[in-house]
């Protein structure tokens, strides 16, 4: 009896408020009107139809990714959408040095960052590890270490406007699929950093919201080719893809789930790492980290 009621009672209160809260919102279009975002890796795929989306809803946008031509196209085109402002900021997130002015050009560019959406990644093949330390490497650098750097440079701006970082993730970030070990570790780094840094924020009291996108297959050129001839499944459309990251960055929800079934979200959330999680907050003294 002790235990339910130390335990199991707040549990149930804290769940019940959140399907509450998240329900209780809906999105609107409107949410976007005039705001400040970022979106990496936009020349093509979900990006792109992020970067798009936002035009429509009259955002301000700056979006970044390798190729500057195609990047023309794609801020030409949100002008035509209707967006605030576009502006594009071309170069490769190998380069943390890039990464970090980018946020920075960024924000001058728009005057602030209400919203910062992580989406590049590094090209990757479905083949078998062949002891290639090197392109481990890179995908934790180009898919995990940048995401980093650009939040870090980001925050500043996002503790001025209550913003939200929005961390494209896959299911391939959740549970572990062969022929992808060395972008499944980036996504797993992304889960386990970022999961961390929303509970430090929420301890600290940071009102920047943090959405893990996990998505499964998506139709993208980029997704279709590598996957062509080695997985039959069914890919998810990218545009709709787009629009829900959008909705969750905006809703400030924690972790989102596209292109996966209804009860493959609900086993990827996992209810018992979300007990565990809370309940580990209870053998810490916060109250002396925090007045440090
Ligand atoms: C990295 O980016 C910075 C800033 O854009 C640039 O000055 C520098 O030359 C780049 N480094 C390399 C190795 O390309
Ligand atoms: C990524 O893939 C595209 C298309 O297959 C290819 O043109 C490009 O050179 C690749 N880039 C890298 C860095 O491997
Ligand atoms: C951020 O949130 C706080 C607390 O709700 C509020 O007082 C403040 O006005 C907000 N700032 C902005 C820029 O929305
Ligand atoms: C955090 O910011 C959001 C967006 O401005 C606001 O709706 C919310 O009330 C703020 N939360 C807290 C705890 O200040």
């Amino acid at each position: 009896m002790a235990f339910m009621t130390k335990y199991l009672l707040p549990i149930l209160v804290l769940s019940l408020a959140y399907y509450y809260y998240s329900a209780n919102e809906e999105f609107r279009p409107e949410m976007l009107q005039g705001k400040k975002v970022i979106v990496t890796g936009a020349s093509k795929g979900i990006g792109r139809e992020m970067a798009y989306h936002l035009a429509k809803m009259g955002a301000h946008v700056v979006v970044t990714a390798r190729s500057e031509e195609a990047l023309q196209k794609v801020v030409s085109h949100c002008l035509d959408l209707g967006a605030a402002s576009a502006n594009y900021i071309a170069g490769t997130m190998e380069n943390m040095t890039f990464a970090e002015q980018f946020v920075t050009k960024a924000g001058e560019l728009m005057g602030g960052l209400d919203m910062l959406i992580l989406n590049h990644i590094i090209n990757s093949s479905l083949v078998f590890f062949h002891n290639d330390i090197n392109l481990v490497r890179k995908n934790m650098e180009i898919n995990f270490l940048s995401y980093v750097v650009l939040s870090v440079a980001a925050l500043p701006m996002l503790k001025q406007s209550n913003g939200s970082i929005a961390v494209i993730s896959s299911v391939a970030g959740k549970i572990a699929y062969p022929l992808i070990a060395p972008y499944s570790a980036s996504k797993f780094a992304l889960d386990g950093f970022f999961s961390s840094l929303r509970t430090e924020y929420l301890l600290s009291k940071v009102n920047v919201s943090i959405t893990l996108c996990v998505l499964g297959l998506i139709n993208t050129e980029t997704a279709m080719e590598a996957t062509s001839g080695v997985l039959s499944e069914q890919a998810a459309p990218k545009e709709d893809c787009a629009l829900e990251i959008i909705k969750g960055a905006a809703l400030r929800k924690e972790e989102i789930y596209y292109g996966t079934s209804y009860w493959n979200a609900l086993l990827l959330g996992n209810p018992g790492r979300r007990i565990m999680e809370f309940l580990s907050l209870r053998k810490y003294k916060f109250d002396r980290l925090l007045n440090n």
